[in-house]
């Protein structure tokens, strides 16, 4: 018996069994594609409508409906969405955005190319979304918006945001590109910001391809949107002063979503509900198992409430080291992986210290790109930001299993093995190199269909 226990508990990566055994068949595949799918794909095809709008406007239109949003626009991706948003609120030379430093790339750069300047804000160590602490002493009389990211799916709190926009008469945009269908206090997110981009890239929980959306309720921002890089659409301009510019895309940009997406992207509007309904299930189910586990704490709002994570994109965890007497996360995650599970350490790396943001001329002004645009005495010092949170997170957060289906057995068999290597960590000391310092990334690459995270 004794010797029994000894096996099972011996950690793989020391040599003992997996704790996770049984084929795991589509539990990760994303996105589901049925036959739908390839009918209203095969469709556009056959139609030879790939660069057509009907459809995408067809999409527009049902998504903006679903969201109770008066505009929705859709991109070929979520960065042009973001760029689409920042000029349709007006955002343009000299002016400055506080953005979250822990995000993708693309909720910054495209104020490059408008001539703005991203300044960093911290985010919370809780949600991994901007601190509203750290937002309201990094207004300057140039800032125009507050942006804001719903981080791996995890609300941004709204409200705090929201008071300090109003305050300074700052607008607010969101980038919903990882919490689709989530709510913050019963409201939807998208629906907060003066307009909200999202990404519909093929890994985000709504996937449609390489695909965007912009929403807004404001006819000036939809049309200036329309007029930046939608020309083939420009008779839906009204307003007078935009009138004299229709006929060229006056951003320089060609933003038209292929319709394949569109056509796919209809059918996935309809299944989304049921599939997040079922994700939802699944992720509090493990999160549930591995509630009082030394270590590690879920990072989601409270179960049944009126905030939630919508389809739950990269469900992150918290690492507490200091629980496992200073494990590193590469050796705890290294340790997952060899049961059989999924542990991915970190999240992304934050923005603010990458050259791109901090040295580097992009268009050749004969100074950073950061303070280009900015009148001669704006010096970078005054734009380089200490974000201890955003700089240390990444040794302190790891994504687990996204799990497409609620289906126990197997979530139990991967909550098991979290709680396998827990148990045991002690075992892992003496191998422990540390390595943590490398953790987080700037962008995953993403070429086909996951079946496996
Ligand atoms: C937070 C965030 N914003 C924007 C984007 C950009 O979207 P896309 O890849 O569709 O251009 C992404 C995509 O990965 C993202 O994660």
């Amino acid at each position: 018996m004794a010797r029994e226990a000894e096996t099972k508990n011996k950690l793989a990566l020391l040599g003992g069994e997996k704790a996770v055994k049984s084929d795991q068949a589509d539990m990760f595949t994303w996105p589901i594609v049925t036959e739908r799918h390839e009918k209203a794909v095969l469709d556009v095809l056959r139609a030879g409508q790939m660069s057509g709008f009907e459809l995408t406007k067809e999409f527009e239109k049902k998504y903006a409906q679903m969201l109770g949003r008066k505009y929705g626009l859709a991109y070929h991706n979520g960065t042009a969405a973001i760029l689409g948003a920042m000029y349709g609120l007006g955002i343009g030379v000299g002016d400055e955005i506080i953005v979250p430093s822990l995000t993708y790339w693309a909720t910054a750069a495209p104020a490059y190319t408008l001539g703005a300047t991203p300044v960093f804000a911290d985010v919370d160590p809780d949600t991994i979304c901007i601190d509203p602490k750290d937002i309201e002493h990094r207004i300057t009389p140039r800032t125009k918006a507050i942006m804001v990211v719903h981080y791996a799916g995890m609300p941004a709190d709204m409200d705090a945001i929201e008071k300090i926009a109003a305050k300074h008469n700052l607008k607010i945009i969101e980038d919903c590109s990882h919490a689709h269908g989530a709510l913050y206090k019963g409201k939807e997110i998208g629906t907060f910001g003066d307009t909200a981009a999202f990404s519909l890239m093929t890994g985000k929980s709504l996937a449609v391809g390489e695909a965007g959306i912009l929403f807004t309720d404001d006819r000036q921002v939809y049309e200036r949107a329309l007029l930046f890089g939608h020309y083939i659409r420009h008779d839906e301009i009204t307003l007078p002063e935009l009138k004299p510019f229709v006929g060229l895309p006056c951003g320089g940009y060609k933003h038209r979503m292929h319709q394949l997406s569109s056509a796919f992207g209809l059918v996935q509007l309809e299944l989304y509900a049921k599939q997040m309904a079922e994700i939802d299930k699944a992720m509090h189910y493990f999160c549930d198992l591995l509630e009082d586990t030394s270590g590690i704490r879920p990072i989601r709002p409270p179960k049944g409430g009126d905030t939630t994570k919508g389809g739950w994109y990269f469900p992150l965890f918290k690492y507490l080291t200091e629980e496992l007497e200073g494990l590193s996360l590469s050796r705890f995650s290294e340790a997952v992986r060899a049961e059989g599970s999924i542990c991915n350490p970190g999240c992304n790396k934050p923005l603010h210290v990458h050259p791109f943001f901090t040295t580097m001329d992009v268009y050749g002004h004969g100074r950073p790109t950061r303070i280009a645009y900015l009148d001669e005495s704006a010096k970078m010092e005054s734009y380089v930001e200490r974000l201890p949170v955003a700089e240390s997170i990444n040794r302190r957060v790891f994504g687990v299993p996204w799990f497409k289906h609620h289906r126990p057995d197997i979530i139990r068999e991967h909550a098991d093995a979290y709680r396998k290597v827990v148990t045991n960590y002690r075992a892992l000391l003496p191998g422990d190199s540390g390595g943590d310092a490398e953790i987080g990334q700037y962008s995953t690459f993403f070429t086909s269909r996951k079946d496996t995270q």
